[in-house]
């Protein structure tokens, strides 16, 4: 059998034949057939818009690795600085790479004094930590003059330090905002997520990161530093095929993430789980959810269609803290909702399954966070990803601006009408 498709232009009667590889077959071998022939595909269902080397998911039979390696062995053997230089450079690194990078990172932690001063001290006292958040990513770079220089690779590789370094810092700062508390410096002899956590949770001298809930945090940013051309990281690729500089490019993935549809959907689980109460009120809501009033937040996804490989590991992850912090009272509504809904035709028929978000807030919440800061505790190790992307892109030959098609639906040309006349 050929590895190839042949298309037929039936008002004319041309013929194209395209080479198929990895399942993927390039669109713009029909434009020999007819140059302004395009492809309608809203929500890019049957699209790749890029090659990538860095992430693989089969979504059919629930596997994700990140350069070739499974999510199940990074969440159980690495950490996540090293994972970020796998993702950024395709291999693990060695020792002294490790350290060399781990050093690199943790040295740019602070921020300038007048990004809280001047810049975050001027929200609104309740504003939400996400909107905050992309606000601030976006100043960053203001503070850089070679923030632009993105074809010299060492200032490019300077911003992808800094930024790893620093949105752990302005996470932290804007929930500390938020509580009316003042902020904490970051403490270069702790590690990623220990050094998130004292900037988060440090009242007084006596604070130390408990290591399960240091660890629970590394596996939390582990299993979210990257998953290929989603919503986010499409963002990313666009804005940075404008070569806008890495702090804009961020602010603009962090914006989509933002959505109740994407990255906001843990916040969303919470709110749905706090909102249903009681295990009793289960089959009620599921009978909503199946009746159109309402989704089931944190089950179902694009590609996932069989199970969701993080969803099995941040399950098993929030037992370990709720061994430490105790039982996150909405669990029980959590199980039952799982129980119910992976029983029932409805989501059984649409292949509905649990993804990445329905535990991981649950997490979050016996870890201390507030509901508001979900997202950006996913946005986080996203910025990994999404500078891996980055790169990757501004390193494609065959990219090119962003720039789709549209199919135009609107009116012919007509005549304007003056104002007394309509
Ligand atoms: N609850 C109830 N019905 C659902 C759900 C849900 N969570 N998700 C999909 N459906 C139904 C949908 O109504 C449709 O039914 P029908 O065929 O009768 O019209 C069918 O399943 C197919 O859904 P779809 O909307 O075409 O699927 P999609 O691939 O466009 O959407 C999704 C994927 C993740 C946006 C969607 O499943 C959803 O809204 N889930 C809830 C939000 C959520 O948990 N998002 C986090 C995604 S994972 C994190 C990330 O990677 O960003």
């Amino acid at each position: 059998m050929a590895d190839t498709i042949t298309i037929t232009d039936d008002r004319t009667g041309k013929t194209v034949t395209v080479p198929i590889q990895g399942g993927v077959f390039s669109s713009s071998a029909l434009r020999q057939l007819d140059p302004s022939l395009f492809m309608y595909d809203p929500a890019y269902l049957s699209t790749a818009a890029c090659a990538s080397a860095i992430t693989y998911l089969d979504g059919d039979n629930g596997i994700l690795r990140y350069r070739g390696i499974p999510i199940e062995q990074l969440a159980e053997k690495s950490t996540f600085l090293e994972v970020a230089y796998l993702l950024l450079n395709g291999n693990l690194p060695d020792k002294a790479q490790l350290d060399t990078w781990t050093r690199d990172v943790t040295l740019h932690t602070m921020i300038h004094e007048n990004m809280r001063k001047r810049f975050v001290d001027g929200f609104h006292y309740d504003a939400h930590p996400m909107g905050m958040f992309i606000s601030a990513t976006a100043a960053l770079g203001t503070f850089y003059d070679d923030a632009k220089d993105i074809f010299d690779k060492t200032s490019l590789d300077k911003q992808i330090i800094r930024l790893i370094a620093k949105v752990p810092t302005i996470a932290a700062m804007c929930y500390r905002f938020s509580q009316g508390l003042p902020f904490v410096s970051p403490n270069n002899s702790l590690s990623y997520g220990e050094n998130f956590l004292n900037m988060m949770f440090r009242i007084g001298d006596d604070y130390k990161v408990d290591p399960v809930l240091a660890r629970a945090m590394d596996i939390l940013f582990i299993l979210h530093a990257d998953h290929e051309q989603n919503c986010g990281t499409t963002a990313m690729r666009v804005v940075s095929s404008a070569n806008s500089d890495p702090y804009t490019a961020t602010a603009a993935a962090a914006s989509a993430l933002y959505g109740p549809l994407h990255g906001g959907a843990n916040e969303a689980v919470v709110r749905m789980l706090t909102e249903i109460g009681s295990i009793e009120n289960v089959p009620a809501f599921i009978e909503d959810v199946k009746n159109g009033s309402g989704r089931l937040m944190g089950f179902g996804h694009r590609v996932y269609k069989n199970f969701d490989p993080r969803a099995t590991i941040i399950k098993k992850t929030a037992y370990e803290v709720f061994e430490v912090t105790g039982k996150n009272p909405l669990l029980d509504i959590a199980l039952k909702l799982e129980e119910v809904a992976l029983n029932d035709d409805y989501f059984k028929s649409r292949k509905l399954y649990p993804n990445v978000d329905f535990y991981s807030g649950l997490i979050y919440q016996a870890l201390g966070f507030p509901v508001d800061m979900f997202t950006v505790l996913f946005a986080i190790p996203r910025t990994v990803g999404w500078l891996a992307h980055m790169q990757e892109l501004l390193g494609d030959k065959e990219q090119k601006i962003s720039r789709p098609r549209q199919w135009y639906i609107g009116e012919d040309e007509r005549n304007y009408v003056d104002i007394a006349k309509r």
